[in-house]
């Protein structure tokens, strides 16, 4: 039988994204989401990963930079792919140079990327500049806050009554039905060189 890709999902928060992979890769026996990871014990994506019968690591500030408890635990679960899902704190050094990873950032970069751009920050700034459309990214990780290689963008009309909840949907409803399939591409070239 040939190697799975093993991926790691990466979240801090309610985890809509990560449910969707996790729903996703059910059906596709050469993927292996092997853990889910998050800075924030009490996210509720921990309990989502549990429902699917996911192993989770949480992990502090201090462990996630100064020590190797998160590289180690990516490199016994035998790690091909890293995927931010909601995810927001910046990937050390160590991590980018090791493995292949991926975000979705919840605008169309480079506009509304950087540090301090996350979640209802993005969509509030969007809406304060009164821009006629948004969307989502899928774009590698580099060293830098969403300035990697761009894979994928989709847009999305903003209306005139939207608020940051009702742009946070639309964009929230783009994410989950094209960041598993577009990641199950990244995951086919893997699995070619790795079966
Ligand atoms: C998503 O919209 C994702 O694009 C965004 O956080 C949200 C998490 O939602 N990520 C960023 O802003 C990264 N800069 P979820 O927890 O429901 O998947």
């Amino acid at each position: 039988m040939s190697k799975k890709v093993n991926i790691a999902i990466f979240a801090s928060g309610s985890g809509t994204n990560a449910q969707a992979i996790l729903e996703y890769f059910q059906k596709i026996d050469w993927v292996d989401i092997k853990c889910i990871y998050s800075n924030n014990c009490e996210a509720y994506v921990l309990k989502r990963a549990q429902n699917f019968g996911k192993e989770t690591l949480t992990f502090s500030r201090e462990e996630y930079y100064k020590s190797d408890k998160v590289i180690k635990h990516l490199q016994e679960n035998e790690i091909d792919l890293i995927i931010l899902a909601g995810f927001m704190w910046l990937v050390p050094h160590k991590m980018v140079e090791r493995f292949t990873i991926v975000n979705i950032h919840p605008a169309l970069l480079p506009s509304y990327g950087g540090k301090g751009m996350y979640g209802h920050h993005v969509h509030e700034a969007v809406l304060e500049n009164k821009e006629k459309q948004s969307g989502i990214t899928i774009h590698m990780v580099n060293n830098e806050y969403d300035k990697g290689k761009i894979i994928l963008q989709q847009s999305c009309p903003v209306l005139p009554n939207d608020t940051p909840d009702s742009l946070a949907d639309r964009i929230h409803k783009l994410e989950h039905a094209h960041y598993p399939p577009t990641i199950e591409k990244i995951a086919q070239k893997l699995h070619s060189k790795i079966a």
